[in-house]
């Protein structure tokens, strides 16, 4: 069965392309390589002993994507292609709104016009914004406060409105993902950001591999356990594990737009996590106390018990296997895929 699977080489697409293929679909991935590189691929192809079918093409580009459609009869696409930086977004929101909003809205074009009915898309925790309350279920209040998360909350409403049009054909299925952190196994494939990382773990790991002096702990007077902010961190391969299950799930079901949380349900200090990294890896992360980051909440994490109850699939591995994943990936590729 094929499966389209855009934005493939990324960092959670390349572990899904593994996943899709164990579980017995042919993964069929388009990117265009603007945050990834096609080494990834080589090395999906290498752990998979196969040679996945992709194309060099951006979303945005309708006549080529037509053109893959037309080679193909996919019976779903999992739509991981996007920008996904915040601080970013806030300085490009075009380009934001163009590649995460209009780019959806070729590829969901094209899918209607092919009869392709089955979308996976990669939603973001950050939909839920300043939360009233942990752990979060689905059905708390959106609210944004970036063009990053205000585009993935547009195509959240997109999806849902598609999905209330009379003789409405489409499958959707919104994954809210929580932090993905960590790496396969094998230490091959992982996360490679470009220039200086702004998320946590990939800032932790280069630290302890000696690229980066120094962590900045953005903030240690949080109302948590030890007053720095707390996050559901979730292994990527459980992650992908997440996709599988949901595109079972709306191969049987019938059209509507599904949502679900993609989270551990724990959630972890900035402290705690540099401490598991530490023991993970025996190197020091020196750090020191910083001012808060502009935007950052106190905790996030996910009640995670809807797609346990609806998709059968709950994360399985610990804080201690992400960050020793992660510190695979990190010591075997100091310079990520180059
Ligand atoms: P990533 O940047 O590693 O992967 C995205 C991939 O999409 C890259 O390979 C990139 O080259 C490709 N791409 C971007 N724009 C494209 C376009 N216009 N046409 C074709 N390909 C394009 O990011 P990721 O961490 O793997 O995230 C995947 C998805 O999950 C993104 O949509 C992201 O917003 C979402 N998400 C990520 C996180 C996270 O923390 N990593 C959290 C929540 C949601
Ligand atoms: C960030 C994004 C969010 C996105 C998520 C997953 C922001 C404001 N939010 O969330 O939209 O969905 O990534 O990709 O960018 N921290 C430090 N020092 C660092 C880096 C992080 O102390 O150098 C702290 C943060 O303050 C936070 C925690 O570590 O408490 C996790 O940060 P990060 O990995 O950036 O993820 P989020 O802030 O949850």
């Amino acid at each position: 069965m094929d499966i389209l699977v855009t934005g493939g080489a990324g960092y959670i697409g390349s572990h899904a392309v593994i996943e899709l293929h164990k579980a017995g679909f042919n993964p069929v991935i388009v990117d265009n390589f603007s945050n990834s590189k096609e080494e990834a691929l080589r090395r999906v192809n290498e752990l998979c002993s196969k040679e996945f079918t992709f194309y060099r093409t951006d979303v945005r580009d309708a006549v080529a994507l037509s053109e893959v459609f037309a080679k193909h009869q996919f019976a779903a696409a999992i739509h991981f292609a996007g920008l996904k930086a915040v601080g970013e977004s806030c300085e490009q929101p075009l380009n934001y709104y163009q590649n995460n909003v209009a780019g959806t809205m070729v590829l969901l074009e094209l899918m209607a016009q092919h009869a392709v009915h089955n979308f996976i898309f990669s939603s973001s925790a950050t939909v839920y914004g300043d939360p009233d309350s942990v752990p979060i279920n689905e059905a708390a209040a959106t609210r944004t406060t970036n063009p990053y998360g205000a585009s993935k909350l547009m195509v959240e409403d997109i999806s849902r409105d598609l999905c209330l049009a009379p003789n409405n054909a489409f499958k959707v299925c919104l994954l809210r993902y929580f932090n993905p952190i960590g790496a396969h196994h094998s230490g091959r494939i992982g996360e490679d950001p470009n220039g200086i990382p702004n998320n946590l773990l990939p800032y932790v790991s280069q630290v302890a591999v000696g690229k980066l002096k120094r962590l900045q702990v953005f903030g240690d007077d949080y109302d948590t356990v030890d007053g720095t902010g707390v996050r559901d961190y979730i292994h990527v391969v459980d992650l992908a594990k997440g996709h599988v299950r949901a595109l079972q799930y709306i191969l049987e079901k019938p059209a509507d737009c599904y949502t679900f949380n993609l989270g551990t349900g724990n959630g972890y200090s900035v402290l705690e996590v540099v401490k598991a990294f530490e023991q993970a890896s025996g190197k020091t992360v020196p750090y020191d106390i910083a001012l808060r980051r502009a935007g950052d909440i106190a905790a996030c994490f996910a009640d995670a018990s809807l797609a346990k109850a609806e998709l059968n699939w709950q994360a399985e591995y610990s804080i201690e296997r992400m960050v020793s994943d992660a510190w695979r990936w990190q010591s075997k590729n100091p310079n990520g895929y180059e």
